[in-house]
């Protein structure tokens, strides 16, 4: 199918997170209609789209009554069974398609593949069920390990640190006992991203790279455009470039790479969609990732990636919640500040609620604001 899906024509989602409804904002803007799937009609999408159809994201009936309604098919969240969409690819297009889910969201087979790319990454290795022969790769990777889950981790959860002295029977118990793999510690300097968008002709555009700090394994603030040398960008570029070609990906995506103090980059993991380090663009830069997700698996040309600003990116968690709604008027106060909330009901400790995006040109300034904002809202 070459013919591009133009405004009027219906896209469908799978998934109703506050990727899906940043999306659907950008898309109906455009003039395109969004239905979504998710097991909640008031879910976030839901909220902004045009039609919910209320189903679980591993219910093959209900991916198959969503496809029957739309144009194309595209993902919230890369957790949804590949085989859901090998079905769905039989009568609806779906950008990014199985196979790149296949590879991605298992994370055995995403560092295998990471290995015939040559790509480098962490060291690692499958984890055992033996707890002898776990202990054993604990001691090959330098003594200090994280045991990560195959299947469906998001913001850390899934993960276990693992040392010498650690109760691997309890860690084990920790992740349900769960097929996994265990990787060293990495002593990163910094976390990067790159943020990209592949179309259906293989045209390749990158935004400028972000720079992530995480606060208990989910992301604190990112800045854009990440403080870099040309030759570490090029780099960083050439990685995510080389995982989206190899993928045939078609739609925004992400790689997370930490950098050493050497300056060598590991790749950390894909996510082959929209990412929250990728926020930033919506407001930013002359395209948003969400506008860029609607042209790639629309079949049109990608729009510019050019930052009009630098910026820095603040979370808002559930904790901020603790004693009812924070006070906005803090981060009104700052005139440079935009307030993004994702109409999730229940603010839960962890949870992302919303995020604050500071456009500034100067990002030092800009990441001091964000630490007093978030400070003004803690309760
Ligand atoms: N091998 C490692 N060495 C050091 N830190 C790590 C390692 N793996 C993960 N982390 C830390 O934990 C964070 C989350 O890890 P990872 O990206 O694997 O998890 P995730 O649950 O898939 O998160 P998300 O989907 O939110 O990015 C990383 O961004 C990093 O800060
Ligand atoms: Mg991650």
């Amino acid at each position: 199918m070459n013919k591009p899906l133009l405004p009027g024509a219906t896209l469908g989602v799978l998934g109703g997170g506050q990727l899906g409804r940043m999306m659907a904002l950008a898309a109906r803007r455009m003039g395109y209609r969004i239905i979504v799937l998710d097991p909640s009609a008031s879910c976030p999408t839901g909220q902004v789209a045009d039609g919910v159809v209320v189903g679980a994201l591993d219910d093959d009936d209900a991916a198959l009554e969503l496809a029957s309604q739309v144009d194309v098919v595209t993902l919230d969240t890369e957790h949804v069974p590949y085989s859901i969409l090998e079905r769905i690819e039989q009568t609806t297009p779906v950008r990014p398609g199985s196979a790149v889910l296949r590879t991605i969201q298992d994370r055995l087979t995403q560092k295998q593949f990471l290995d015939k790319l040559g790509l480098p990454q962490a060291k690692w290795a499958p984890a055992s069920e033996d707890l002898t022969a776990l202990a054993a790769t604990v001691a090959d990777l330098g003594g200090h390990a994280i045991l990560k889950a195959r299947h469906a981790g998001y913001d850390g959860k899934g993960q276990v640190r693992l040392d010498s002295a650690s109760d691997l029977e309890a860690a084990r118990g920790r992740i349900r006992h769960a097929s996994a793999v265990v990787e060293e510690v990495v002593p990163f300097v910094r976390e990067i991203s790159v943020i990209l968008a592949r179309a259906v002709d293989g045209d390749i555009k990158i935004y400028p790279i972000a720079e992530n700090v995480h606060h208990r394994h989910i992301l604190h603030t990112t800045r854009a455009p990440a403080p870099m040398t040309g030759d570490g960008r090029t780099r960083a570029e050439t990685i995510a470039c080389t995982i989206a070609r190899a993928l045939d990906h078609v739609g925004v995506m992400a790689v997370e790479l930490f950098e050493l103090a050497d300056g060598r980059l590991l790749v950390n993991e894909i996510a082959p969609r929209t990412h929250n380090s990728g926020h930033y663009t919506y407001g930013a830069a002359a395209t948003s990732q969400f506008e860029q997700h609607v042209r790639a698996i629309a079949g049109l040309p990608l729009g510019d990636t050019r930052a009009l600003s630098g910026a820095v990116m603040l979370n808002l968690i559930g904790d901020l919640w603790a004693k009812g709604p924070p006070p906005w008027q803090h981060v009104m106060a700052h005139p440079e500040a935009r307030l993004h909330l994702y109409g999730k009901a229940a603010p839960a400790p962890g949870r992302k609620m919303g995020h604050v995006l500071f456009l500034d040109d100067d990002t030092d300034r800009a990441l001091a604001s964000a630490e007093a904002v978030l400070a003004a809202l803690t309760p």
